[in-house]
């Protein structure tokens, strides 16, 4: 059973800090002792490197490396060589947009939309700039939800990749992925998913998605940071140029510069990889999936429709996602900066945040630059949400200056 106050004893950030609200989880998460004991446990007591030593530790290092892969093919239902790990979802979705460097020209179409973060929407501008490709906005309203409708007529055999956030990092909400996956096939056309804010809260099976390619951070969902995961279906993969080269990454190569690449997924793995990112990441996604990610979805949506239907009660508050569909909550305090938000909450121990959240083009949908946004996670609570609302329903103008005097 799910009981969230069990859940808290696992976390030391919780235990250490309990005072502490932390509402900032889509920038990043606390971490529990597991996983802080499996990063400590490979630096105290079995130091190597993988794939590399003939000796005890290197065999079983790259045994628990490489049953890392199995436990996160698991998470999400595919191949372990269709599991490439990276540094991030940004590694991951760089890696992605080589696709678009490789087969994309003049003439073809990018087709995403206007909530996307930097990490996915940069890469393609430059694949934009050096393929001659064009960018082109999936219609979504002005809470960034998608019309399928529209997304149906603006396919066709120009449009060569559709690529999209699985969950907003400020709006929240769950874009129908397997509904825009069935309109792709249609198409000679890939599909390349962002799912940093869907993975860690919500079950993700990629192949009843559909998708050709899906990234995601572990330290969004409990890991250690400097990790991330890029699924990509095997004929994806294997002809994707890698977007580094080195050490691990090939099986030959010779002085007139021929490189015979190992198969998928070391190929994309060049150089000593993150270790003990791999080591914690593997016991991130088996405490995530012991708790059961339906579990963690049903909790975090009682707290965002708590949240939501508190926040509706103060005249002072503007929101900007009401029909969010996870703990995401994008809002403003009428009259006051999203900034001097974040610094009056910051005050009374509440952690949110404040800007662009990285999407710099949320504005032309939402009409508005900045945001304060509150995300939580499985471990936060009611009573969190109880003391949050106690202290926006006494910001103004004033109380938000009062801090700075
Ligand atoms: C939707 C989305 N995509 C990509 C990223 C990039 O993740 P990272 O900074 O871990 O590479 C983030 C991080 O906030 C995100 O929210």
């Amino acid at each position: 059973m799910f009981d969230v106050n069990n859940i808290r004893k696992d976390f030391p950030m919780i235990v250490n800090n309990p005072n502490l609200i932390y509402f900032d989880n889509s920038a990043t998460t606390y971490k529990p002792y597991c996983v802080l004991n499996a990063v400590k446990d490979f630096y105290e007591n079995k130091t190597a490197n993988v794939h590399r030593g003939d000796y005890d530790n290197s065999f079983i290092v790259s045994s628990e490396f490489d049953e890392a892969r199995n436990v996160v093919a698991k998470f999400l239902n595919c191949d372990k060589n269709e599991v490439v790990f990276t540094s991030g979802a940004t590694h991951s979705l760089n890696q992605a947009a080589q696709y678009g460097f490789q087969y994309l020209e003049k003439g073809d179409v990018i087709l995403t939309t206007l909530s996307e973060h930097a990490s996915n929407i940069l890469p393609w501008f430059n694949v934009s700039k050096k393929t001659g490709a064009t960018i082109e906005y999936i219609k979504q309203d002005k809470e960034g939800i998608i019309d399928l409708e529209s997304f149906k007529k603006q396919m066709n055999s120009k449009v060569k990749v559709v690529t999209l956030a699985h969950v907003s990092n400020v709006l929240g909400h769950i874009n129908p992925i397997k509904e825009i996956a069935k309109i792709v096939r249609k198409f000679d056309c890939i599909l390349v998913v962002d799912g940093a804010q869907s993975a860690p809260h919500i079950k993700v099976d990629v192949k009843d998605l559909d998708v050709d390619m899906f990234a995601f951070s572990s330290h969004k969902m409990c890991g250690p940071d400097g990790i991330g995961v890029l699924y990509g279906k095997s004929e994806i993969l294997n002809k994707l140029e890698p977007l580094i080269y080195g050490g691990g990454s090939n099986a030959r190569f010779t002085s007139d510069g021929n490189i015979l690449l190992r198969e998928i997924p070391e190929r994309f793995e060049a150089g000593t990889p993150n270790i003990e990112g791999v080591l914690g990441l593997k016991k991130a996604v088996e405490y995530l999936m012991d708790i059961g990610m339906d579990n963690i979805h049903n909790h975090e949506v009682k707290l965002k429709d708590y949240m939501i239907s508190k926040l509706k009660e103060l005249d002072n508050v503007t929101l900007y996602n009401p029909s969010a569909d996870t703990g995401i909550i994008a809002f403003n305090v009428k009259g006051v900066f999203s900034q001097d938000s974040g610094s009056y909450l910051n005050n009374k121990k509440i952690c949110v945040r404040s800007g662009h959240h990285c999407a710099k083009m949320v504005p032309n949908l939402i009409n508005e630059n900045d945001t304060v946004r509150a995300s939580m996670y499985l471990y936060n609570t009611f009573e969190e949400i109880d003391r949050f609302i106690e202290a926006l329903s006494n910001l103004n103008i004033e109380s938000a200056l009062d801090i700075f005097f």
